[in-house]
């Protein structure tokens, strides 16, 4: 195929996909940028992962797999290109490098973030421990490589569940979104202390779950208040929360899981509208797909870390090698021992 021919062919399926929600002059644009970053890919024998975050079209273009945490890092660990491109925030591309360290790893941005991951530190783990000996640490994926190599067990959004519940053990530390914990405290009957909080809880010794005190600060946005406005003016609609939402914004919702698995929701779901608090660029991923579906767009939220991921950054990333994902070979040793169990699990 000539170059022109395979400019027309990528401009032609990203407005097949998006001609709704990026106008023309706007796609014609990034349809030349992703062509060379396509032509590049091939010739550097890349891989590109996008999650589910990824601006429209970025994400109906490049990637050579979009997904979840968990979906990306399973692509990322049997790869056997020589490169990955991480579209995603820092600690994804971290989990790349720890399950497949003989690859570059890039991120097209430098210092991609996570209120998350900034909210722990390894020394905090050190320091849970020594006062819960013996108790073991759940973290999720979204922390750094040193945080994860003082776990017992990683989990994500898809599998936290299933992962606290492997444990068999009346406690366990899950850190650090305090959201997620107390949500997943609610799934499997336990109560949940916060040890850092001085306001009495560690008073109450038969504590299950011990949570930490990290947010996402994109998901703890979203009320209660939000969902009975919308339900008010659209009774039919499907409500969908991300687990990083606060228990009542789940237990007002209608389904609560993964960002693929509420992808999957709305695509196999009958509703005449669907609204999802989650970070607002899947909303309009989600639209592009589902020509049939309305997705509301009343609670439009970016998240600032995954918007720092364009495809002008992807393709100097490409150009240059840049930025390479490094994780010191003792560090990542012990992350990917607590990253390998999550993935036997589920
Ligand atoms: P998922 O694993 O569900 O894609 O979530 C990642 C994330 O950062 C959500 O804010
Ligand atoms: Fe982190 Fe929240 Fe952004 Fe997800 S949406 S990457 S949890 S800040």
């Amino acid at each position: 195929m000539t170059s022109e021919a395979a400019y027309e062919s990528t401009y032609r399926k990203m407005k097949s996909k998006l001609s709704r929600v990026v106008p023309d002059f706007e796609l014609r644009y990034k349809a030349e940028i992703a062509h060379e970053i396509i032509k590049l890919k091939h010739e550097k024998n890349a891989l590109i992962l996008g999650h589910n975050y990824m601006e429209p079209a970025l994400f109906h273009s490049i990637p050579d797999f979009t997904g979840d945490s968990l979906e990306l890092a399973r692509k990322a660990a049997v790869t056997d290109k020589d490169i990955i491109i991480f579209c995603g925030v820092d600690f994804m591309a971290e989990t790349a490098k720890i399950l497949n360290p003989e690859k570059t790893v890039l991120m097209p941005a430098r210092k991609v973030g996570c209120s998350l991951a900034e909210s722990i530190t390894a020394e905090d783990i050190r320091q849970l421990k020594l006062q819960f000996p013996g108790v073991p640490v759940v973290t999720y994926i979204n922390t750094y490589a040193d945080v994860k190599a003082e776990s017992d067990v990683c989990c994500t959004s898809g599998n936290a569940r299933a992962v606290v519940e492997s444990l068999k053990c009346d406690t366990v530390i899950f850190l650090p979104d305090e959201y997620m914990a107390g949500n997943v405290a609610k799934e499997t009957n336990r109560h949940i202390i916060f040890p850092t909080r001085k306001n009495g809880e560690n008073n109450n010794l038969d504590y299950q779950m011990i949570g930490w005190h990290g947010r996402c600060e994109v998901h703890e946005r979203f009320t209660v208040e939000d969902i009975v406005n919308v339900r008010r003016q659209f009774p039919d609609v499907a409500i969908l929360a991300h687990p990083e939402c606060s228990p009542e914004v789940v237990d007002a919702s209608d389904y609560s899981a993964s960002t693929s698995a509420m992808i999957k929701f709305v695509q196999e779901t009958d509703k005449p509208q669907y609204l999802l608090l989650t970070e607002c660029a899947m909303g309009d991923n989600i639209a592009a797909e589902n020509p049939d579906k309305e997705i509301l767009g009343l609670c439009s939220l970016r998240c600032p870390y995954m918007n720092m991921i364009t495809l002008e950054e992807t393709l100097s990333a490409l150009q240059n090698n840049q930025y390479r994902i490094e994780v010191p070979e003792e560090i990542r040793i012990r992350a990917a021992r607590s990253v390998e169990r999550m993935i036997q699990i589920g």
